[in-house]
């Protein structure tokens, strides 16, 4: 028997049989120490750090076996007498968490650091936490809040963190309230998927195709069945309803019976009574294959004698050439404007340039996975982290053949999503093995096996012509985008059109030619991905804007300043810029014009090679684009005074869940943190669509305003009735019934509660405008009547600045500085609202500096997390600093938008301009990486 400490306490442990037991699994399966965190399998991303005898320590590479006499330390044993330790409280000041799947293992690896370190330097924070990674990118937040917890720790005085506040007297909304979730998220404490272990689980492991295109000849799960421990395998026979899913057309196989399509393709799945067995017989499933010639790029999958990828048996599918009518087009998306050829003879200056750009994995630190189990009403419920409970139920419902009221999707707290959790993958698998069995189903999947099942950014390969005079005004444009799709549709169609929608740059064009096609491949499926298929559009608009620029003699500001959107003209899609929708574009540009004056343009040192790069960036607020948009909020006074609120937004660490409760008591007048939050159970919550496309806030914000005011009169009706005043000599405040004239307290809600012999609720359905579909020609062929013609609903626009430093030895890429200013309407919560900012500005300098998630003949590279090259701590920029412009959007609830995305479409081309400006290299296929040679290159001729 092993003896040592966990958190002080002695415990024990009988090893049993021959393998050993990973420290990690004793303590989140024997114990039920959950912070402690898994996210790899090979020590490259620190979620499991503990501490051993004081040291930090990956729990993952060790064994209880060995720890013998030793003191482990985990998150759950920082708090004393349910206080947070100083590193704890740190991390909550400073907001220094987002999803906080991350948070227990830095935080104990700080703790390390600190214990060796009392005193370190910004230098020696990073080089002391490199091996933790965040892919929210909190790193800037986690510096300060250390400095913070180290002279705390000290004993020394340090002055408190004071929150950005843009709130007007009395309002909650613009006030950095700290973020509900932040408090349990340090004590480890948040429970995500995978920390829910159910009695009698059944452990699942996929049977993948290891061939990106094949027939599958047979299939013999026999001898699974041999593996002692083994209780079911499951094939495509098995799915009781609908063989097929997608969130846009049905095409995406469930488990594959004749022909596999990319390497994420399932054959089997094989479930156990515990994870080793359920791997030992998913090797031992025989699956016999006969390997069909791959299609791995849009070239091939277009030639005339290509293998045809879609399934000709599927039913043609409106939004996509699902059955191959198009052969191996996906999707195509054209818009035109003028007469391009014309323009382009009248302009002083015509550049064309080809861009592109490479597939991007998520790399969010939690895996794939999901748990199915029957509730205590009997319902087959599927548990998840999820970004859309209720499209998931949709399309479960369907592959299940299920009944709304004999299915429950509950959300759980996502270890990051980025868009990626739109979309189902092993949710059925674990629901079919519940639904056989009676018992519980668990899949997390390996780490190699998430990166080959989810989605990706979508590759793009970019023509761009732009066409000037000699006063810098743009003329014409001409795009042609070329995206590879993968097997699947997943979200290509509606990539496409926001890609197109958003190509040009926030510029009033009058002559445009836009066309956009997906292209099926035996690629790994792409799909949403923050940004959503504008991302990459903004590298080549932007890039070749700069050239125009520079050809003509024009500064970079300036250009953007000329062309630029404002009140009154089309937007790309035609849609008119009017009052009523996001205008803001150029205060934008007055900010960081201010900003490259007195701040950047003196960094620019006689004899270093430093560069200045601009990038404006827009995109839509919500979906829009023609499907209806909705979504409910239910308040409800429960006994002892607390409000149940319950809504559909999932919470992924975006902070919406905040931000929304501060709207709430804006209206209600209960107190913030009186609410008992409930999200994304579709048996428990009113309807309400995904959270994507940056509109947690504006989509919820609508229902939740008019809910909380019918609650706030049937509170004061009520409270009238049981005192026997007239309801309008009342109100409330901070939660308490109050006399309006005079101040005086009459009834606490816990009391009105109590009293009340009815209970009060309130639930409300809120539909957004009706959107039109983007149009090939929308204000040219009468189609619409340009006034009323609206794609989407408003608009978000950034501006970045970025500051890069090329090393004349090595040819490096520093960057020095980036700095967004960000019009996202009000600002409802500045802290959640900059922390969402500064990660998607980490998230997107990493995409154009170093990323390239690479799939060679259909098989990506990368196939560990390591390998991912997610950024870590010494990948900062030097200097980041958000700048929100004033604004206010009237159609976004308490004029407020949305910043979840807006914030990554320009550090790419914002860095790629500034390189340019510091030695004359243009990037023109990301990533910068790639470019080492020709920055080499061009050292050398500045030497000679
Ligand atoms: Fe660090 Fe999400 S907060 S991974």
């Amino acid at each position: 028997m092993i003896q040592f400490f966990v958190n002080g306490q002695e415990v024990q442990y009988t090893p049993a049989g021959q393998s050993k037991k990973c420290l990690l699994d004793f303590l989140r399966e024997d114990l039920g120490l959950t912070g402690t965190k898994r996210g790899c399998e090979e020590k490259a991303c620190g979620a499991c750090t503990v501490l051993i005898d004081g040291e930090t320590k990956r729990s993952c590479m060790f064994y209880a076996e060995d720890m013998q006499g030793k003191q482990v330390t985990t998150v759950e044993g920082l708090s004393k007498d349910g206080r947070l330790d100083p590193v704890q409280a740190a991390f909550v000041e400073y907001s220094a968490v987002q999803c906080g799947f991350c948070t227990p293992g830095l935080i104990m690896a700080v703790h390390g650091l600190l214990k060796k370190n009392p005193n370190p330097t910004e230098e020696e924070i990073k080089k002391g936490l490199r091996l933790n990674l965040c892919r929210c990118g909190t790193y800037p937040r986690v510096i300060l809040a250390v400095n913070k917890a180290a002279a705390v720790l000290r004993g020394e005085e340090y002055p408190d963190y004071v929150p950005l506040d843009l709130s007007k007297p009395g309002s909650f909304i613009g006030k950095s309230i700290p973020r509900v979730d932040l408090e349990e998220k340090v004590r480890g404490e948040t429970k995500f998927y995978a920390d829910y272990y159910f009695e009698n689980t059944l452990y699942g492991k996929a049977v993948y195709s290891p061939h990106p295109h094949a027939d599958v000849i047979s299939i013999d799960t026999a001898p699974a069945y041999q593996v002692p421990g083994v209780q079911l395998v499951i094939t495509a026979k098995d799915v009781p309803g609908n063989k097929r899913y997608g969130v846009l057309a049905p095409d995406q196989q469930v488990l594959c019976e004749k022909r596999v399509k990319y390497i994420g393709d399932m054959v089997a799945v094989v479930f156990a009574d515990n994870e080793e067995a359920a791997e030992k017989g998913a090797e031992a499933v025989k699956v016999e294959y006969e390997v069909l010639p791959g299609v791995f790029s849009i070239e091939d999958a277009l030639k005339p004698d290509a293998p045809l990828i879609p399934d000709p048996e599927l039913p043609p599918y409106w939004n996509a050439y699902v059955a191959g009518e198009k052969g191996n087009i996906c999707k195509e998306v054209a818009l035109h404007r003028g007469d391009v050829e014309k323009a382009f003879a009248e302009c002083d200056v015509v550049l064309e340039e080809k861009f592109s750009t490479p597939p991007e994995e998520h790399a969010w630190i939690e895996v794939d996975g999901a748990l199915a189990a029957y509730d205590e009403n009997n319902v087959l419920t599927v548990y998840a982290p999820n970004q859309s409970p209720f499209a998931d139920l949709v399309q479960l419902m369907d592959v299940l053949h299920l009944k709304a009221d004999q299915l429950r999707v509950v959300h759980l707290p996502a270890g990051g999503a980025f868009g990626g959790k739109t979309e189902l993958t092993v949710h059925a698998l674990v629901a079919i093995a519940t639904m056989k069995t009676g018992r519980p189903a668990r899949m997390v999947l390996k780490r190699k096996d998430s990166l080959r099942t989810h989605p990706k950014r979508h590759p793009y390969f970019m023509t761009y012509k732009v066409g000037a005079n000699k006063d810098g005004k743009i003329l014409a444009m001409q795009v042609n985008i070329m995206a590879d799709a993968g097997a699947y549709v997943s979200w290509t169609p509606r990539v496409l059109e926001q890609g197109i929608s958003y190509c040009t740059g926030p510029y009033y064009i009058p002559n445009l030619d836009l066309k956009g096609t997906g292209v099926y491949t035996n690629n790994l499926v792409s799909g949403a991905f923050r940004g959503f298929g504008a991302l990459q559009s903004h590298f080549a608009a932007e890039s070749i804007i700069d050239m125009v620029a520079g050809k003509l003699g024009i500064d970079p500001v300036t250009i953007r300043e000329i062309n630029g959107l404002e009140r009154g003209l089309p937007m790309t899609t035609g849609q008119i810029l009017t009052d009523k929708i996001g205008v803001d574009y150029k205060n934008t540009l007055k900010t960081v014009r201010t900003v490259i004056d007195e701040m950047l343009l003196p960094l620019k040192k006689p004899g270093e090679l430093i560069g200045i790069g601009v990038a404006s960036g827009w995109r839509s607020v919500a979906g829009g684009l023609g499907p209806v948009e909705n979504a409910g909020a239910a308040f409800e006074l429960m006994p002892g005074g607390r409000v149940s609120y319950r809504i559909a937004c999932t919470e992924m660490g975006q902070g919406s869940h905040t931000s929304l409760a501060q709207m709430a008591s804006e209206v209600t007048g209960v107190a913030w943190g009186d609410y008992d939050i409930l999200a994304g159970d579709t048996h428990n919550v009113p309807f309400g669509g995904g959270v994507m496309a940056s509109r947690g806030l504006f989509l919820w914000g609508h229902p939740t305003i008019v809910a909380g005011e019918q609650f706030r009169a049937i509170l004061l009706e009520k409270s009238a009735k049981l005192l026997g005043l007239p309801a309008d000599s009342l109100t409330i405040k901070d939660s308490k019934i109050l006399v309006t004239e005079t101040g005086e307290e009459k009834l606490t809600l816990a009391k009105l509660a109590e009293m009340s012999d009815e209970t009060l609720v309130v639930e409300v359905d809120f539909t957004l405008p009706k959107s039109n579909p983007v149009l090939p020609n929308a204000n040219e062929d009468g189609q619409v009547d340009p006034k009323d013609y609206m794609p989407h609903h408003t608009v978000a626009y950034n501006t970045t600045v970025a500051v890069v430093r090329i090393d004349p030895a090595t040819g490096a890429v520093e960057v020095l500085n980036v700095t967004e200013a960000c019009d996202g309407g009000q600002i409802v919560n500045p802290e959640a609202a900059s922390t969402q900012i500064e990660g998607a500005i980490i998230m997107g300098m990493y995409y154009g500096l170093v990323s390239d998630f690479k799939v060679v003949n259909g098989v990506n590279v990368a196939d560990s997390l390591g390998k991912c090259k997610v950024p870590r701590f010494d990948n900062m920029p030097r200097n980041m600093k958000v700048i929100f412009v004033d604004a206010e959007d009237p159609t976004g609830p308490f004029g407020s938008k949305g910043v979840a995305e807006i914030g990554g479409l320009t550090p790419a081309p914002a860095i790629c301009n500034a390189i340019y400006d510091a030695i004359g290299v243009r990037v023109h296929d990301l990533p910068v990486a790639n470019y080492m040679k020709d920055i080499k290159a061009a050292l050398e001729r500045k030497k000679g």
